[in-house]
């Protein structure tokens, strides 16, 4: 960026108690629960409308403990078991605990869960999990019937300025005599140009990274935000290795970016995975089969997808039997390309769809940064550990948020004055958008299903030159390309950090799988952290955005 002009505008300032960054399930809850405690709320999201994030996407329902015979204990043990060693138990026994008060509030509010001829929430099993505990509202379409009805709740809450195509730039932090601490947010805001968010809490609430990678089942603003921020004004981030695959998108072709889930819960109901020959194979792969926890099955379908095979799920006798009623999103999906699956099976493949690792919290959502705040997916709490059971990203969603909230109201903080920076210019326009489908294919073909120590060490270059790449573009001076040089530059940073993370964990564990050291190790069963600062003199050089210094 240096030695470009830079145009001086006048930055607009806004004043508010919290500013919540996101639009998905976490960041309305969070919202919600803060102005239920009094605080004026400015929640930015850098989508047009609200709901936004993977939550709108998420077919799976939101696995709580409320059936008989269940408890949180054999909730919290099943999410420990599929967390490869690296789940911390009181975490997720909390998660357990307090997602039965919270998911009954909900339902108390109106939540239109789907229920039983008795009145009671149907329940249903998926993999790993030990009981029946998968609350679903709208069958397959839970995360879009649960942000609908959070959105609806937060457009009727006068203490929540939603700001839509907001795109955050960079998390205001200052050292005010006692030590650096949040105090805002830079964002361009379409319309009406650069905004300083000054509050003395921001809540980070940004979801995932899936958009890192070529195919993926998440949205197209699950870029990492919320984490390059957070890592790019020094806070702690854990755990970065762990992504998880979902074994089953939809093997549509097109351009890199999102993929339609077709959701584990049809598995669970009885569909086979196949290969070419029409055989299926995830009995020879494993004696759950099917059911094999999720990054066994997401191997075994990459594996024969790798070696330039077609993998198909047959919903052939779940069509039969009228699942296309119980799975209408499914439906909708197979039906808006063109497939039948009462005809015959369906094309999968492996799509990127989970960070476990993220920004490093405690049970309250406290960041490293004081006044920094993180909930839901962005969040690292060590509740999944190397690998999430199937259905409780929703909770986590809906639990943190609560305990973020009350955590925040308790710390009384004042708004400092915070000098206002000069406006900046971003690299970006429309050539950003090459760029990051070369990083995208990337870290897919590098850092995917299987890595090893050479592929990452090839990446860690790649992703340098885009980055330098990146900054020799020419300045944005609209909405989109502001947004579009924003999500390249977070990309790009998160990116290297998760290959550093996993170039550092030197085995095989959960979802981080390594050609090169397949065995689980115990010396390294423990969280890695890193910071900014671990991508070496290239991040020390890289300028914030909020520097006061610059023309
Ligand atoms: C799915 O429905 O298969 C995804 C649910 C989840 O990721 O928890």
């Amino acid at each position: 960026m240096d030695g470009a002009s830079y145009p001086v505008s006048p930055v607009k300032v806004v004043h508010s108690d919290v500013v919540v960054v996101g639009s998905g399930t976490a960041g309305m809850a969070t919202a919600l629960a803060l102005t239920g405690a009094g605080r004026r709320v400015a929640l930015l999201t850098k989508t047009d409308d609200l709901p936004g994030g993977s939550s709108l996407w998420a077919q799976g329902g939101v696995a709580v403990a409320l059936g008989a015979g269940d408890s949180a204990a054999d909730h919290a043990a099943d999410t420990v078991a599929a967390g490869a060693g690296l789940t911390d138990p009181g975490m997720a026994r909390l998660l357990a605990e307090a997602g039965i008060a919270e998911m009954s509030a909900l339902l108390e509010a109106g939540l239109p869960a789907d229920r039983g001829a008795d009145g009671k929430p149907l329940l249903g099993r998926e993999a790993a999990h030990g009981r029946h505990r998968i609350l679903h509202a709208g069958g397959d379409a839970t995360g879009r019937t649960l942000v609908t009805f959070l959105a609806a709740r937060v457009r009727a809450t006068p203490g929540i300025a939603v700001h839509t195509r907001a795109m955050a730039a960079d998390l205001v932090v200052r050292d005010l005599g006692r030590g650096r601490r949040a105090q805002g947010v830079l964002a361009y805001e379409d319309g009406v140009g650069w905004v300083l968010h000054v509050a003395p809490h921001v809540v980070l609430a940004t979801g995932g990274t899936g958009q890192l990678w070529a195919v993926t089942t998440n949205p197209p603003e699950a870029t990492g935000d919320g984490m390059a921020l957070a890592a790019r004004a020094g806070a702690h981030l854990a755990d970065l290795e762990f992504v998880q695959f979902h074994p089953t998108a939809l093997a549509v072709a097109g351009p890199p970016g999102r993929r339609p889930l077709l959701t584990e819960a049809l598995r669970g109901a009885g569909a086979k995975v196949l290969d070419a020959s029409g055989h299926a194979f995830m009995a020879d792969e494993h004696p759950d089969a099917e059911l094999a926890p999720r990054d066994v099955v997401a191997r075994a379908i990459g594996r024969r997808v790798a070696r330039g095979e077609a993998v198909f799920l047959d919903l052939r006798p779940l069509w039969a039997a009228g699942g296309a009623k119980k799975f209408p999103t499914v439906a909708g999906i197979c039906a808006e390309v063109g497939l039948d699956p009462a005809a015959a099976p369906v094309p999968v493949a492996p799509a990127a769809h989970y960070h476990m690792g993220g920004v490093l919290t405690d049970a309250d959502g406290r960041t490293s940064i004081p006044g920094l705040w993180a909930a839901g997916e962005v969040a690292c709490t060590h509740v999944h550990g190397a690998n999430r059971l199937a259905s409780n990203s929703l909770l986590e969603a809906v639990v943190f948020a609560g305990r973020v909230a009350a955590a925040l109201v308790a710390e009384s903080a004042a708004s400092q004055p915070v000098a206002v920076p000069v406006a900046p210019t971003v690299p970006g326009g429309p050539a950003a958008a090459n760029l990051a489908a070369q990083a995208q294919t990337l870290m897919a073909e590098k850092v995917g299903l299987v890595r090893d120590g050479a592929g990452l060490a090839e990446a860690a270059l790649r992703l340098s030159a885009l980055s330098a790449a990146a900054e020799r573009l020419a300045p944005a001076d609209d909405y989109a390309g502001i947004r579009a040089g924003l999500e390249l530059r977070n990309r790009l940073v998160l990116s290297r950090l998760v290959v550093e993370a996993a170039k550092r964990r030197e085995e095989s564990r959960g979802a981080h799988t390594r050609a090169d050291h397949p065995e689980t190790r115990d010396a390294w069963r423990h969280h890695q952290i890193l910071t900014y600062s671990d991508l070496g003199r290239g991040a020390e050089a890289e300028p914030a955005l909020t520097r006061e210094n610059r023309p």
